[in-house]
């Protein structure tokens, strides 16, 4: 069976629990919540029922409530658990949010791919990062180019490509790591995590120059 590649999506920093967050992955909108008990869900942004974006609705417990009727679907399967206009019916099998499969790792949300038929290998197979405690979320940022693009540069400015969507600093941008996010042709999010607290503005200001210059094309080292 082919496999995937997970991708790296959002710092797990910037989802506490039951909060709902809506994400572009190479150009599609997904929701991603977490349950009050803390469980990252990424589901079609569509609610089974009429379609309304699930990312309008809010948690409640273990459950996501669709903000046009209120219908309640179960993290980890996605399955319908109430219909508030007709409570005492149980809602069909065949009525469920669509799950991609999704982990969470070094202080990131990764996700693994559209395809149900392809299942992604084990994470740790493909990030090959170093595990960096404690994590330190400095910020991401949007970057008007295509991924490729982006990768290119950081591998201009030395840092090292670990594996697809990651990279790790060299001197002083020792142990900061960089991850990329497709989120649209010609857009990719760059996010920042380090070991260290006291260095975190530091790295935001690179996220800034980094965006500046790809998006004026000055490709001057930093
Ligand atoms: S559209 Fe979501 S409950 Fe009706």
């Amino acid at each position: 069976m082919m496999s995937v590649q997970w991708l790296p999506i959002l710092p797990s920093e910037l989802l506490q629990n039951t909060e709902v967050l809506k994400v572009l992955i190479n150009g599609k909108e997904v929701v991603v919540w977490r349950s009050a008990l803390g469980h990252v869900q990424i589901w079609e942004n569509r609610c089974p029922h009429r379609s309304v974006r699930l990312s309008l609705g809010h948690v409640d417990g273990e459950n996501l409530v669709c903000a046009y009727h209120g219908w309640e679907f179960a993290a980890q399967d996605g399955s319908c658990q109430k219909i508030p206009a007709q409570p005492e019916q149980r809602a069909p099998k065949s009525v469920c949010s669509k799950a991609y499969p999704v982990s969470e790792n070094n202080g990131m949300i990764w996700f693994g791919g559209f395809d149900h038929e392809l299942k992604p290998e084990p994470l740790s197979q493909q990030t090959l990062f170093p595990k960096i405690t404690p994590v330190h979320y400095a910020g991401s940022v949007l970057i008007h180019c295509a991924i490729d693009e982006v990768s290119e540069f950081l591998q201009h400015l030395h840092f090292r490509q670990v594996s697809p969507y990651c990279f790790l600093g060299d001197d002083e941008f020792a142990d900061v790591q960089l991850i990329i996010t497709p989120t649209d042709t010609e857009k990719t999010t760059l996010h920042a995590l380090q070991p260290q607290a006291e260095s975190v503005q530091r790295s935001l200001d690179s996220l800034f120059q980094i965006r500046q210059q790809l998006e004026e094309h000055q490709y001057a080292v930093l």
